[in-house]
């Protein structure tokens, strides 16, 4: 290394230092006073910080009595954020999904459980009861142990304000998904979902968007798509 990129490497890390001081200081505070959000951060699953004060900030904002549908549950780290935010309300959360096996791209989803650290579907559901249980959320996150389609084809709980759809990612699925939630929603209904870098996801909620001309397509935050009904 010449002594000029030394140089450089030592502007750098002084100007890192801040950000490294800020980091330490937030990893701290949260493991000495976690907040609410901190700890569902501790279920296991895949939604970002970002991502769940976005969902929570959506459904703060509902009327009460208002009904959220999320697609696609595992152990319930959405859901039970946006729980959350009904708490002391009449707002409910309906967590829908099988807790069963399924094929996505092809690959068998059972397969890959034990990267995940659990053994069966089942582990999963009774995980998400215990995480529900352990937040005091029973009043306010239903589940559903049910595929979206015949959820929403028995669907009798109103008209769901919210959807978030995070269930099977594969193209079919997430245009069968966003048809079949989009007609049980109200105008001025908003339906969101995970995964905007998945390419199967991207191009079906974009070809459905294609198709609806009074749907508007945004992107609130971190890998999250969002269309508002008129
Ligand atoms: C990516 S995980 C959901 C992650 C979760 N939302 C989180 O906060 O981390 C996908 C979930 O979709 C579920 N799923 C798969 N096919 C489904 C379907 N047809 N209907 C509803 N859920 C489905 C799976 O069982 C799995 O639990």
């Amino acid at each position: 290394m010449t002594s000029s990129s030394k140089g450089v490497d030592l502007r750098d890390r002084v100007a890192a230092f801040p950000f490294r001081v800020f980091d330490l200081a937030r990893r701290y505070r949260r493991r000495c006073f976690p907040t609410r959000l901190d700890k569902f951060q501790t279920i296991h699953g895949w939604t970002l910080e970002s991502q769940l004060r976005y969902l929570m900030s959506i459904v703060r904002v509902l009327p009460d009595r208002s009904t959220t549908v999320e697609v696609g549950v595992w152990q319930g780290r959405s859901a039970l954020a946006m729980g959350e935010a009904c708490r002391g309300t009449r707002k409910l959360v309906y967590a829908i999904d099988p807790w069963q096996e399924y094929v996505q791209g092809g690959v068998a989803i059972s397969s890959r459980l034990k990267e995940w650290g659990v053994s069966s579907f089942e582990d999963i559901y009774q995980a998400f009861l215990r995480n529900r249980q352990a937040f005091n959320l029973e009043p306010w996150v239903i589940p559903i142990r049910a595929r979206s389609l015949e959820a929403a084809a028995a669907w009798a709980h109103g008209s769901p304000a919210f959807v978030f759809i995070d269930g099977h990612h594969d193209y079919d699925m997430v245009t069968a998904d966003l048809t079949v939630w989009y007609d049980l929603m109200p105008s001025g209904g908003i339906i969101a979902g995970d995964d905007w870098n998945w390419e199967s996801v991207r191009s079906a909620v974009e070809d459905f968007v294609a198709r609806q001309p009074t749907l508007s397509l945004s992107l609130p935050c971190e890998n999250t798509w969002q269309l508002d009904k008129r």
